[in-house]
């Protein structure tokens, strides 16, 4: 018996550290001191906002670490429903999609982490990280109590937030807070339900033990409508926003506790046709400094943008559709390619200030190749490569069916149907209803006429005969993101006409360009070809492929499509995004080293849909050109 007293008396002890440090790790609110606490101890944090799903998952070590040493304590992290459910009940988290293994690079980093999990996060994100299949039920109000959303909503939150609960700090992870759904005071719906059922929905899958928040723009209206009894109210705002009248609103909607800025706006996006954004450095660092000589908490929204690689860009909808162009750069502290900026050093100089930053050498810029020109060659248009892009065949119907009806949520679809006349004098093919979403490319019997675009060209002449052949190729230039209009369906909404009669007996083929590309349909037979030959610039839609041979060096570059007009660019089997040199800003694309090979001929895909110039080559350059409006050639 003796001899078991020791042996208690360890197990006591050992249990007595273990809850010691269980107990150690806590994060909470200090209501009375107006800050976080981390351990008992009070905690300001310094933060800014990274997008893994728009950045290679190669380089996201890389970013990290620029971003811990800034000196950031903290990282803030959206998670975009639609890049992990793009098909109801299919859950992806591999490679570019594995969530969890980006707060591991985090947390071994030493990064916290503020969670946004939406389940609606903007982000000029498609759709706002919602999924387009949601769009099923016709007119379902999205971010609100609507049974069926609400149900997708369950079914995805189960999913995502019990794989996140281990990750929470208490837990023994890196995640100090979780943001429920984003600035909702700005939606329309101002339905207290549907947040309420969020509130109900976060703690049944993560726990009680959580901090929980909201963020809203800096207006009473949406200070009002955005937050909710039980979620910590938390206001964002940028550098023309006065620092004391913001945080004086925050305190109007939370009287104690720590002030917090969830975004505050290095720089700004870019829509195509629109002109390029930034913010001044000097701006930024002063008030930077203002909020955390106050003491308040601050995320830095974006400190890297990255790249809406294929088709993940939103939009907005103001007076008109506006895209979001490929490039997220954001004119952010670490570039679009993940550059340290002087706007990044100017920040690391203010945080020096207030907290001892990490010691040893900011890591450099990757390296960059100007990889030269690369000739391309015609591969044929999209009519007649319908089988390989359109592998399963069309949907007959009647009148036009929208992309959801169709089921294809994203790119490209074409719609085919006949003249029903003869039409010898240009004829208007008119879409009454501004349902064209968003741009369609127009053809009869091979020849290409023109496009329609929403709000801008809603008629274009069309001539032919009775039975020829009426090709429209529509694209989905990303759904709005923002505001009122997001149940954003794609596609031709409504009938066309053709003068007064209204054309039917359609079929639509679903375009599967991605799956084309990586299975290598869509080469182009080089040794058919002689060296060096001149595009015959054909009009309207076609594919063009080429060769780059990086020589065993496999380093960023950025593509530039000079002369060419709009359309979207694969790098291997990799969608890079859209070009439009012609409307702008955006000039070059982002090509990241990761998606090169060393040892093979990397391949080049390009879908131009309208002309592409005679000259047919692309260019591989060592930096990146955002800011022109209208090329210069
Ligand atoms: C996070 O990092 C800390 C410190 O390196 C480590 O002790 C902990 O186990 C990590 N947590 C997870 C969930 O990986
Ligand atoms: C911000 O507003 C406060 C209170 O209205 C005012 O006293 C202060 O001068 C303003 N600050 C700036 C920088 O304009
Ligand atoms: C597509 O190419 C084929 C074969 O070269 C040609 O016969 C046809 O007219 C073209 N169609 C369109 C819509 O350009
Ligand atoms: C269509 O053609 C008619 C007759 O030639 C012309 O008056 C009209 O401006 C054209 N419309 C468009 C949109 O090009
Ligand atoms: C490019 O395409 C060729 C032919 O299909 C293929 O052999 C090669 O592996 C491809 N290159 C890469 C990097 O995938």
């Amino acid at each position: 018996m003796k001899s078991h007293v020791p042996f208690v008396l360890i197990s006591l002890f050992v249990l007595t550290v273990f809850s010691v440090l269980a107990d150690s790790r806590s994060f909470s609110i200090d209501y009375e001191n107006n800050c976080f606490q981390k351990d008992g101890k009070p905690f300001q944090y310094i933060s800014g906002s990274i997008h893994y799903s728009r950045i290679p998952r190669d380089y996201w070590k890389d970013r990290l670490l620029k971003m811990y040493m800034t000196g950031l304590n903290a990282i803030q992290v959206y998670v975009p429903w639609n890049f992990h459910e793009t098909i109801q009940g299919a859950f992806n988290f591999a490679g570019d999609r594995d969530l969890e293994y980006f707060l591991n690079l985090a947390n071994q980093t030493g990064l916290l982490v503020i969670l946004r999990p939406g389940p609606y996060i903007c982000a000029e994100w498609e759709m706002g990280g919602l999924p387009a299949w949601l769009l099923h039920k016709p007119n379902i109000i999205l971010r609100s109590a609507d049974t069926e959303y609400l149900q997708a909503v369950s079914d995805w939150l189960a999913v995502l937030l019990t794989k996140m609960k281990p990750w929470l700090y208490q837990n023994g992870g890196n995640i100090i807070s979780v943001q429920v759904e984003n600035e909702y005071g700005s939606y329309f719906a101002c339905d207290y339900n549907y947040m309420r059922h969020l509130h109900t929905l976060f703690h049944l899958f993560l726990g009680e033990d959580v901090i929980l928040f909201t963020t809203d723009g800096n207006t009473d209206k949406e200070m009002i409508c955005g937050t909710l009894e039980g979620l910590y109210a938390t206001i964002d705002f940028g550098t023309d926003t006065n620092i004391t009248t913001a945080f004086n609103r925050q305190r109007r909607f939370e009287p104690k506790g720590p002030l917090v800025n969830s975004e505050f706006y290095t720089g700004w996006l870019d829509h195509w046709g629109d002109k390029h954004a930034s913010v001044d450095t000097e701006k930024v660092s002063k008030m930077l400094g203002e909020m955390l000589v106050m003491g308040a908490s601050v995320n830095m929204y974006m400190f890297e943008g990255g790249t809406n690689f294929g088709y993940w860009n939103g939009a907005d909808y103001d007076t008109r559709f506006r895209s979001v162009v490929t490039s997220y750069d954001y004119n952010a502290p670490l570039s679009e390619a993940g550059d340290p900026t002087d706007k990044l050093l100017a920040i690391r100089d203010v945080i020096k200030t207030f907290r001892d930053i990490p010691v040893g050498p900011m890591p450099p810029a990757t390296p960059k190749l100007s990889y030269g020109f690369v000739t391309l060659l015609k591969v044929g248009n999209i009519s007649s490569l319908l089988d390989t892009l359109s592998p399963q065949g069309p949907v007959r119907s009647q009148y036009p069916l929208t992309f959801e009806e169709v089921k294809q949520y994203y790119g490209f679809m074409l719609y085919r149907t006949t003249l029903p006349r003869n039409v010898p004098e240009p004829t208007p093919l008119i879409s009454p209803l501004n349902g064209i979403r968003d741009r369609a490319y127009v053809s009869v019997n091979g020849v290409y006429q023109g496009f329609l675009e929403r709000d801008t060209t809603l008629v274009m002449n069309v001539t032919g005969r009775q039975g020829d052949q009426l090709d429209i190729l529509v694209e989905n230039m990303g759904r709005v993101n923002f505001g009122t209009y997001i149940n954003d369906n794609k596609g031709l909404l409504g009938n066309l006409n053709l003068g007064n009669d209204v054309l039917t007996d359609w079929l639509i083929y679903p375009l599967d360009i991605n799956t084309a590309v990586a299975s290598g349909w869509l080469q182009s037979d080089h040794s058919e070809v002689p060296p060096g030959p001149e595009l015959e610039p054909g009009d309207g839609p076609m594919i063009y492929s080429g060769t780059l041979k990086t020589k065993g060096l496999e380093w960023d570059s950025f593509l530039k499509l000079n002369g060419w007009t709009k359309g979207q660019v694969w790098v291997n089997s990799v969608n890079l995004g859209r070009y439009w040199p012609q409307r702008g800003p955006q000039q070059t694309l982002y090509v990241p080293g990761p998606f090169l090979s060393a040892t093979q001929p990397n391949n080049i895909t390009i879908l131009e849909l309208e002309r592409a110039p005679s000259h047919g080559r692309i260019l591989f350059m060592d930096r990146p050109q955002l800011d022109n409006t209208g090329q210069k050639t």
